[in-house]
């Protein structure tokens, strides 16, 4: 089979379906391959390199559309607005369309796709359970999106995100809050955390805690019981009630963050409207709002899709485009997303795809089969997505079967108590007390003791506040400054002299500890 590779016709749209590295890759399991000339221009990948990669170029997309068999794409199809034609209608009936389609936002799409007596797979509906990972597109370009999100931020800001102590005065970290921690916002705490800001995200689904705490950034919890948990692996619709809760919370950080990035979605449904113009008021002059979601109508009321507006003193960044923005990046990514949908359609490894329903990753992305409108598909049964550190999203599928929930066992129930570690402790302490003298006793209960009280004051330390908390160490650990004290009135006049000098530098240790920590905590407080 040949494949066709197009030149985006979308204004602005820099991203091609294929590289040069990922076409001899398609070569290799059989498929001859087709670029229309310029296809990867905007993502630098010239024509030669597709060449020497064993691609042949065609001249226009009318040439590239007759020749294949299976067409790549990024955007959905769309009229061209130079020519007034529309895509699909280049497309030979009974050729394969793989590309995002959006089928519940596009039915007029679907029904031109069956007309046309075409095969259409949405990228943007394989499903998210952990087989699938490796063709998720979505997850690819929402990766990068929220990466971008945050050098845009920064674009804008105009300051460090780093706090430093420089000859020139101190510069305080700039505090970022992301809303919604999905695959979007992960990557940008990734991305703003690796460039030193302070970082506090919030999201509905309380099992991303963990993954924003693992990132060293602050989980904004809410008082308010409701798991924001869906079916899918997405986030299901909240509560008006929920959604007031979260809002009077943003209402409070906007007054003390410098930027938001805000992602929060929920697929299908236009983006909820969290950031109101009078929390964009209360926010710094020079403030940065970036929403991901203003293609969706934005998450904040003043966001204006596509551009970058200032209002209020505060630039709200729009952009729908922000894969785009990094062309080379993401249409590497995404090239690999339809090489492992195009291998798991063509076991044999012979340039045959074969569009098999019986396959849930297949059966989900097939949106129109042979004229016949297939979407939407049957639903997997899946538990709640839990994106990894990398941006890429991890998903368990759950079994049908339920559990019967059982009684709790009393010994179950006190293995769950703390007080059974600290009962045992007691016992063995005491059966050593039976049978150690006296005086081992005593120091072995202040060391037992001191192990505690250091393990609580260490453990319940924010990560970020280790570094300060080591400098302050190191100047309580000058207390050895006693022993050099009491040497200080020795007869011997060498012994005396030695303890002046250790008196001297325990005490620059001492000062010195003491003033660094000062600084670093006020570097904290902002
Ligand atoms: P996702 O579904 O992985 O993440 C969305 C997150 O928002 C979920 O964790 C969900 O729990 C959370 N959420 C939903 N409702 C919320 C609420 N009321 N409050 C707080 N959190 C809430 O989506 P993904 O892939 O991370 O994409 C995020 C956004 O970025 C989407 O709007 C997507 O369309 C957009 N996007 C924008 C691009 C651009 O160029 N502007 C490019 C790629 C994605």
């Amino acid at each position: 089979m040949k494949i066709g590779v197009l030149k985006e016709i979308r204004a602005g749209e820099k991203r091609v379906a294929t590289t040069p590295e990922v076409t001899q890759k398609l070569i290799k399991l059989g498929f001859e391959v087709v670029v229309q000339a310029g296809a990867g221009d905007g993502a630098n990948f010239s024509d030669k390199s597709y060449l020497e990669a064993g691609a042949d170029i065609s001249k226009n997309a009318a040439s590239t559309y007759a020749a294949a068999d299976l067409i790549i794409k990024v955007r959905a199809p769309e009229r061209n607005a130079n020519t007034e034609q529309h895509e699909i209608a280049l497309m030979r009936s009974g050729s394969i369309l793989i590309s995002f389609i959006w089928p519940a936002q596009n039915e007029a799409m679907l029904k031109l796709l069956k007309e046309a007596e075409l095969t259409a797979l949405a990228m943007d509906s394989i499903p998210r359970i952990s087989r699938a990972q490796k063709l998720d597109a979505l997850s690819s370009m929402a990766n990068i999106a929220g990466y971008r999100s945050v050098v845009e931020a920064s674009n804008q800001f105009g300051r460090f995100f780093s706090g430093q102590i420089t000859a020139a005065g101190k510069v305080a970290p700039a505090i970022v809050m992301v809303i919604g921690a999905g695959v979007a916002g992960l990557a940008a705490i990734g991305t703003a955390k690796s460039l030193g800001a302070i970082v506090r995200a919030f999201d509905t689904r309380p099992e991303v805690k963990d993954q924003i705490l693992s990132m060293d950034a602050e989980f904004l919890e809410l008082d308010f019981k409701e798991d924001g948990s869906g079916e899918g692996g997405y986030a299901k619709v909240m509560s008006k009630e929920f959604i007031e809760a979260e809002m009077a919370l943003f209402a409070e950080q906007a007054r003390e963050v410098d930027i938001i990035i805000t992602t929060a979605l929920i697929p299908g449904k236009p983006a909820p409207k969290l950031l109101t113009e009078k929390m964009v008021k209360s926010m710094r002059d020079g403030g940065v709002i970036v929403d991901l979601a203003a293609e969706q109508g934005g998450n904040c009321e003043l966001t204006s899709p596509g551009k970058v507006v200032k209002r209020h003193g505060v630039n709200i960044v729009g952009y729908t485009d922000l894969p785009s923005r990094m062309a080379a990046q993401s249409s590497q990514l995404y090239a690999t997303n339809i090489y492992n949908l195009v291998e798991e359609m063509c076991p044999e490894k012979n340039g045959v795809l074969e569009v098999d329903m019986e396959n849930v990753v297949v059966r989900g992305a097939t949106v129109v089969k042979n004229g016949e409108i297939t979407w939407p598909p049957p639903p997997i049964e899946v538990s709640a997505r839990a994106p990894s550190y990398s941006g890429q999203t991890k998903e368990v599928e759950v079994e049908a079967k339920k559990h019967e929930p059982k009684e709790p066992s009393p010994v179950a129930l006190a293995a769950k108590s703390a007080w059974l570690p600290i009962f045992i402790s007691g016992l063995a302490l005491f059966g050593l007390g039976l049978v150690a003298p006296a005086s081992f006793m005593a120091h072995f209960s202040v060391f037992v003791l001191s192990c505690f009280i250091g393990y609580m004051v260490i453990w319940n330390v924010s990560p970020s506040l280790h570094t300060p908390l080591m400098s302050v160490t190191n100047a309580i650990s000058s207390i050895i400054v006693l022993g050099a004290l009491t040497q200080l009135s020795s007869d011997s006049s060498i012994v005396m002299y030695l303890s002046v000098i250790a008196v001297f530098i325990t005490s620059v240790n001492i000062i010195g500890g003491f003033s660094v920590t000062q600084r670093m905590l006020q570097m904290f407080k902002g």
